[in-house]
């Protein structure tokens, strides 16, 4: 048996009427890459949101290596080992790409400059954030989240609005990651992306999940097609 990092138990979360979340149940072994999709709306930034600790679950019990992690603060949850990027990335505009990556190492630059060369981003590490395209501001959230050495990366869309040459860097890059041991849960809406690198995809309807299983399980599974999928060539 793999060694479950992750155990998300009857997470619910409600925004006052409205039910974000209803009894999610999600369970990530170590060095798994899981897929979370489904349509907007659906509850998929609010799961990582609740996993990272930016918002409390209304109900349920979240595990990370054993430990409820549920009334842990984000910075405390990211101290664990729980990095994650922004589906609306918050940079700091005004610093170089170096100086954005050393607030997650803590001023270690050496670090920071290795998370900048595995992302792509040498060739700008002394380009103000502000000046960057946006498929780099999109490689630098992920270099900040690796430089926090974090045992479980959290993905939110980082391949929305980028060409297909970018998503296939971008592909290899996350393949890459996951290939130094980290586990990545992580949501995208380019299908041909996340059903080629996931193992195991979890798909959410309205705050529910509906359906887990292999990539071409769900590329097949007719609730999955109705929900989101569509008429779609996905594969
Ligand atoms: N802070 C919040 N306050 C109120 N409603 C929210 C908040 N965050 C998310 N929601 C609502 O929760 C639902 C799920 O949103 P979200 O998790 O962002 O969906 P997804 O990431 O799947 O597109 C949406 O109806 C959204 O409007
Ligand atoms: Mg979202």
């Amino acid at each position: 048996m793999v060694e479950s990092l992750l155990e998300c138990k009857a997470v619910t979360k409600r925004f006052g009427k409205l039910l974000a979340l209803d009894n999610v149940d999600l369970t990530i072994s170590k060095g798994e890459i899981v897929g979370l999709i489904g349509p907007n709306g659906s509850g998929k930034t609010t799961l990582i949101n609740c996993i990272s600790g930016f918002y409390k679950p209304t109900g349920g019990v979240i595990t990370f290596m054993g430990k409820n992690i549920v009334n842990l603060k984000p910075y405390s949850i990211c101290k664990m080992g729980i990095a994650r990027t922004f589906q609306v990335p918050k940079p700091f505009l005004r610093l170089t790409v170096l100086e954005n990556v050393m607030v997650s190492t803590g001023g270690d630059r050496d670090f920071a400059l290795k998370c900048i060369e595995y992302t792509g981003l040498s060739e700008v590490k002394d380009v103000q954030a502000r000046n960057l395209t946006f498929h780099q501001i999109r490689l630098m959230e992920v270099a900040r989240a690796l430089a926090l050495r974090p045992k479980l990366l959290l993905i939110d869309e980082i391949m929305s609005g980028l060409n297909p040459t970018e998503i296939d860097a971008s592909i290899k890059l996350i393949e890459g990651i996951r290939e130094t041991g980290i586990t990545i849960l992580w949501i995208e809406h380019v299908m041909r992306a996340i059903m080629k690198v996931a193992e195991r995809i979890v798909v959410l309807q309205e705050g529910r999940k509906i359906a887990e299983g292999k990539p071409e399980e769900i590329a097949n599974n007719e609730k999955v097609i109705a929900a989101y999928l569509g008429e779609r060539h996905i594969i």
